[in-house]
C-alpha cells in the first residue's frame, strides 16, 4: 500500500478505518464509463470498479437517463418494503429476464442494502429451516463484515476485528487448497460420515465459485458439482455467495451457470443495483421461504433508485447473450495478456488465474503485489490487491470496457510490473 498523502479534512474527520483512499490518495470527482477523474482533472482507468459494484461502468447513460427521469418526476425514493411501481418493475424484470430463461425458481428477499445483509439472511434462513446451527465455509472465503458474515470469512485480520468469538462454523479446504494431493472433499466426507467425528450435522455450506477477495481462486465446475452432490447426499443446504462474481462478472449472469448448479440460496449485491446503488438480494428456494412477516427487516431494504437502475441494466444487457459473449472474449484477452506478462518476469515467480473479467496476477508476497498496484496508480490505473497476504493483483474491469481501454490498462499494468520486478 502507498502512504496516503495528507488530506487534512479526511485525516482529522474520518475514522482511521478508511483504506482505499490510502491506496489512491487523490480526491476523485467525475467518472464516466471505465474512467475516474480526480479534482485536478487527472484520468484513471478503473480496473477496480467499486469492488465489482460497477460492472456496467460509471454513470452509464442507459441507466442514468431513467434514473434522472425518475428523480425529476418526484417518484418514491424510500419505501422500506412497501409496494412501489419501481419495485414491481424490478421484480418482474428480474423474473422475466434472469430467472425464467434459466428455469430458476426463487423467491426474492430484500435483506438490507449491502452484500453482508444478503449473507446474514441466507445464514439465518438456513438455520431456521433446518433447525441446525453449523455452517461449512471454505478457506480464503470472504462474505462480509457483519458478525455472521465474518464467521464464514477466512481472513484473520478481518476476523480479529469482530472482537468476539465467531462460532458455529467450520472451515474446509477450497478447491486446490491442498494442491490436488487429496481427492476433493475427502476430509469433509469423512467428518460427515463418521458419527464420532465431532462435527454436528451442518445446516448449510456457503461458497463462492471464484473467491474474489480471497485472491481470485477459481473453483472448477467438477469441484462445484461435487460440492452440490455432497450437500444433497448429506441434507445440507447449498448457499452460493454470488455477490462479487454474479451479475455477469465471470460471463454468465450467475457465476454457477457453467457448472449447472441449482443452489438452495443465492446471495447477490454489488452490481445488481446497476449504477453502484445499494441493493442486495437473497434468493430463496420457494419451499425454504419460511420467514414470518418482519422477522428479518431493516430501514434500507429496497432503494427505489436501485430498483430503477437495476431493472434498466437487466433490460439493457441481459435480454440477449451479447454482454456474456463480450465478457468471455475480454476475459480471454486479459488472461492471455496476464499469462504473457507472468512469463516475461525474471527472477520472481508470477502466475495468472481467473475466469471471465475476474482475473488475477499472483506474486510471491503482498509486498510485491502492493508495489505493483502503487506503480499502476502512478501510471493512471486503479487495481487493488486480494488474497490472504495481499499477494494477488486483482483485475475487475467494467464489463462494458472497450478493447482499446482494456489494452491500455494492461499496458500500464505490464509497465508497472516491470518497473517493480
Ligand atoms: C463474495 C462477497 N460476499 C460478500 C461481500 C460483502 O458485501 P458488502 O461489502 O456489500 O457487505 C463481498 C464484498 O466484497 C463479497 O465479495
Amino acid at each position: 500500500m502507498t502512504t496516503a498523502a495528507p488530506v487534512d479534512w479526511a485525516e482529522t474527520k474520518e475514522s482511521a478505518v478508511r483504506s482505499y483512499c490510502r491506496t489512491w490518495p487523490v480526491v476523485f470527482d467525475r467518472a464516466s464509463g471505465s474512467w475516474l477523474y480526480d479534482e485536478e482533472g487527472h484520468a484513471y482507468l478503473d480496473f477496480f470498479c467499486g469492488a465489482g459494484a460497477l460492472n456496467y461502468g460509471h454513470n452509464n447513460p442507459l441507466l442514468k437517463n431513467p434514473l434522472a427521469e425518475y428523480l425529476a418526476s418526484d417518484r418514491v425514493v424510500h419505501s422500506l418494503d412497501m409496494y412501489t411501481v419501481a419495485k414491481r418493475d424490478f421484480l418482474n424484470t428480474f423474473d422475466q429476464v434472469i430467472l425464467q430463461p434459466r428455469e430458476l425458481d426463487y423467491r426474492v428477499q430484500f435483506p438490507g442494502p449491502g452484500g453482508a445483509n444478503a449473507v446474514e439472511a441466507a445464514l439465518k434462513i438456513a438455520r431456521k429451516v433446518t433447525g441446525r446451527t453449523g455452517i461449512i465455509s471454505f478457506t480464503n472465503g470472504f462474505h462480509g463484515m457483519t458478525l455472521g458474515a465474518l464467521s464464514v470469512t477466512g481472513n484473520a485480520f478481518h476476523r480479529r476485528g469482530a472482537g468476539v468469538p465467531l462460532p458455529f462454523t467450520t472451515p474446509m479446504p477450497f478447491d486446490q487448497a491442498l494442491g490436488g494431493q487429496t481427492p476433493d472433499f475427502l476430509w469433509l466426507e469423512r467428518l460427515l460420515g463418521d458419527r464420532g467425528s465431532g462435527l454436528d450435522h451442518p445446516a448449510a455450506v456457503i461458497v463462492e465459485t471464484v473467491q474474489g477477495e480471497g485472491g481470485i481462486n477459481v473453483a472448477s465446475a467438477g469441484w462445484l458439482q461435487g460440492l452440490a452432490a455432497l450437500c444433497r447426499r448429506h441434507g445440507m443446504l447449498l448457499i452460493v455467495d454470488d455477490i462479487q462474481m454474479g451479475c455477469g462478472r465471470t460471463g454468465p449472469f450467475f457465476s454457477f451457470e457453467h457448472a449447472a448448479l441449482r443452489p438452495d440460496l443465492v446471495c447477490l449485491s454489488k452490481s445488481i443495483g446497476g449504477y453502484g446503488l445499494p441493493l442486495a438480494l437473497t434468493l430463496i428456494r420457494p419451499d425454504l421461504d419460511v420467514w414470518q412477516p418482519g422477522e428479518h427487516n431493516g430501514t434500507f431494504r429496497g432503494l427505489n433508485l436501485a430498483f430503477v437502475a437495476g431493472a434498466a441494466a437487466l433490460r439493457a444487457y441481459w435480454g440477449d447473450d451479447q454482454l456474456e459473449r463480450a465478457t468471455r472474449a475480454h476475459g480471454d484477452r486479459v488472461a492471455a495478456a496476464l499469462a504473457a506478462l507472468a512469463t516475461s518476469v525474471r527472477g520472481t515467480a508470477v502466475s495468472a488465474r481467473g475466469r471471465g473479467l475476474a482475473q488475477g496476477l499472483v506474486f510471491g508476497n503482498g509486498d510485491l503485489a502492493g508495489k505493483v498496484c502503487a506503480a499502476a496508480f502512478e501510471r493512471g490505473l486503479l487495481v487493488e490487491t486480494a488474497g490472504s497476504a495481499g499477494q494477488v493483483v486483482k483485475l475487475l474491469p467494467a464489463l462494458t470496457i472497450t478493447d482499446a481501454e482494456l489494452d491500455q490498462g494492461l499496458a500500464h499494468l505490464a509497465d508497472a510490473v516491470h518497473a517493480v520486478c
